[in-house]
């Protein structure tokens, strides 16, 4: 549909028919043939902006999918980087594209939920790309908690997310239809699928971090077209934590 070597439609729509886990388990192999997985202008544009604040220890990337991110962030870590994902199938196409990837840190590969990640103050960034559509809004604030926790005091969440659409433009109606049809899709059919569009946009996704304590930096203007309108926020924890923010 998307690449001579990608999914077809019908794929596509039996994998949308799957549960989420499932789902990503059948497209995996074709997976990096589809415009899901995280354009390479915006992993290079990332890779300059977290260049200039590496290097790390020890880096994370939160539903790293085939490891799009781990590759950007390998050569980044002195020690070691984690990809944690909850589709198997995902982790294994990770694990071949990792065993060539640059750098030298040790890889991690770990199966999980990204609202329960099993790491404590371990690492000095934590990347989310191209997964906040399959957090449901009401496990935003999971979402956020986790990483906090997997994060060492002063420790990066970095991501990329945009405004708000304006609220009539093509692009937001579009976003709305297809979130309706996933709407009626899991009102209908267990397990769901969890993928909806113009989620943890930057005003929301500002608000929980700094609920939570992190500092919140938002830079525009690094991604070309058709990606300008996105943004990397740079979500920072204290260095020493408030014992409120402690869980
Ligand atoms: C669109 S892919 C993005 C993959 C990769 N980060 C990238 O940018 O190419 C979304 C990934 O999130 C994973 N995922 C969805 N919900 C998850 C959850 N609750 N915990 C962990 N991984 C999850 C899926 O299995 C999938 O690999």
């Amino acid at each position: 549909m998307f690449h001579p070597q990608g999914p077809t439609f019908w794929e596509l729509v039996v994998q949308g028919l799957s549960s989420t886990e499932r789902g990503y388990d059948l497209l995996a192999p074709k997976f990096d043939y589809t415009p899901f997985r995280t354009p390479a202008p915006v992993l290079q544009a990332l890779g300059r902006v977290l260049q200039d604040l590496g290097p790390f220890q020890a880096g994370l990337d939160v539903c790293c999918g085939t490891g799009a991110g781990l590759e950007v962030l390998r050569p980044l870590c002195t020690e070691r980087v984690v990809g944690l994902d909850i589709s198997r199938g995902m982790l294994t196409v990770a694990r071949q594209r990792m065993a060539r990837a640059p750098g030298a840190s040790e890889v991690t590969l770990v199966r999980g939920d990204a609202l329960e990640m099993p790491f404590r103050e371990e690492f000095d960034v934590a990347l989310c790309l191209g997964a906040f559509g399959h957090i449901l809004p009401r496990d935003e604030v999971r979402l956020v908690d986790s990483v906090a926790r997997a994060l060492k005091p002063g420790g990066r969440f970095v991501f990329v997310t945009a405004d708000p659409p304006p609220i009539w433009s093509p692009l937001a109606l579009l976003a709305r239809l297809f979130n309706l049809v996933m709407r009626i899709r899991n009102l209908m059919i267990r397990p769901p699928f969890v993928m909806y569009y113009l989620t943890f946009l930057l005003p929301r996704a500002r608000k929980l971090l700094l609920e939570r304590g992190f500092e919140v930096e938002a830079l525009w203007g690094l991604f070309p077209r058709p990606f300008s309108r996105g943004c990397v926020v740079l979500a920072r924890l204290p260095e020493a934590r408030n014992p409120a923010g402690n869980t």
